[in-house]
């Protein structure tokens, strides 16, 4: 890793916030949490979600008193050239059953890009991070995609918005997956999908609907590990796009075409 890099230092702040976060996580899944929900009765929040928001941003904006912050938890502030997307807890629902697969999320956006990716697995303290340039790296080791260029048999992970039962287009693409006889996974923390797919252990995601929190480091990390990321139709992926598609390279025309339910390449 390039200590040079001139994001560097936003990289050992997220590092930081990150172990923070993992601290937040740990302490209330011991000593329980209260919970609400927000858009619908799946769609949980807790105390952890918005205590590692808190203690991100502050300790984020106190390094970086210029830059601008967007969290999944409404903590939104300034509007600086550069800001940090963050979300504190991806993958709430798993958190909050003891299903130990969730994270935290924190990018770092500017010059018009995603600068600084970190995705951090707090049950397992494992660390994914990449700068722009400077490539992929999981726990200070250097990650890659997988070589893999079979659809079939390839390792794929998806998932669903909380509100899918008004807004079931993704069942299409599940349907069309699996009638293949591909190997599916719905894993239900976006940002470590996105960090598996960069560190081989998926040979790619897809994934309809998903914010900007969710994918803004583990969207750097695929592309750092060599991969590729697009939208549904294989246009370069941009935050806010409803699809996003994020694989090895190899497969990726053949995944699109399965998904939008073309004939096989
Ligand atoms: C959710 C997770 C899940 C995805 C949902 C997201 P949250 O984020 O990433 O895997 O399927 O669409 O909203 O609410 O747990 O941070
Ligand atoms: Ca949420
Ligand atoms: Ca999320
Ligand atoms: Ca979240």
């Amino acid at each position: 890793m390039n200590r040079r890099h001139p994001y560097y230092p936003h990289l050992e702040a997220a590092l930081e916030a990150a172990h923070l976060a993992m601290g937040i996580h740990r302490y209330y899944l011991e000593k329980g949490f209260t919970q609400g929900t927000k858009s619908g009765p799946t769609d949980l929040v807790t105390q952890a979600d918005k205590e590692a928001e808190e203690a991100i941003k502050d300790l984020l904006l106190a390094r970086f008193p210029e830059a601008g912050f967007f969290g999944e938890e409404g903590g939104s502030e300034g509007s600086g050239t550069f800001r940090f997307i963050v979300d504190p807890l991806d993958g709430t629902v798993n958190y909050a059953h003891g299903f130990p697969f969730y994270g935290v999320s924190i990018a770092l956006e500017a010059e018009g890009a995603i600068q600084m990716g970190l995705v951090m697995d707090t049950a397992r303290e494992e660390a994914f991070f990449a700068l722009r340039g400077e490539g992929a790296y999981l726990n200070g080791r250097p990650i890659r995609v997988t070589e893999r260029g079979e659809l079939l048999g390839s390792l794929l992970a998806t998932g669903f918005p909380y509100d899918v039962a008004q807004d079931p287009e993704n069942l299409t693409y599940f349907h069309r997956a699996l009638k293949r006889g591909l190997l599916v996974r719905r894993p239900g923390a976006a940002a470590l999908d996105l960090a598996y797919v960069a560190a081989g252990r998926l040979e790619g995601f897809w994934e309809v609907k998903l914010n900007p929190w969710d994918v803004a480091a583990g969207w750097l990390l695929v592309e750092e590990a060599g991969g590729r990321v697009t939208d549904l139709e294989g246009r370069p992926y941009r935050l806010g796009h409803r699809y996003i598609v994020a694989t090895n390279g190899r497969i990726h025309e053949a995944l699109l075409h399965t998904l939008r339910g073309l004939e096989e390449v």
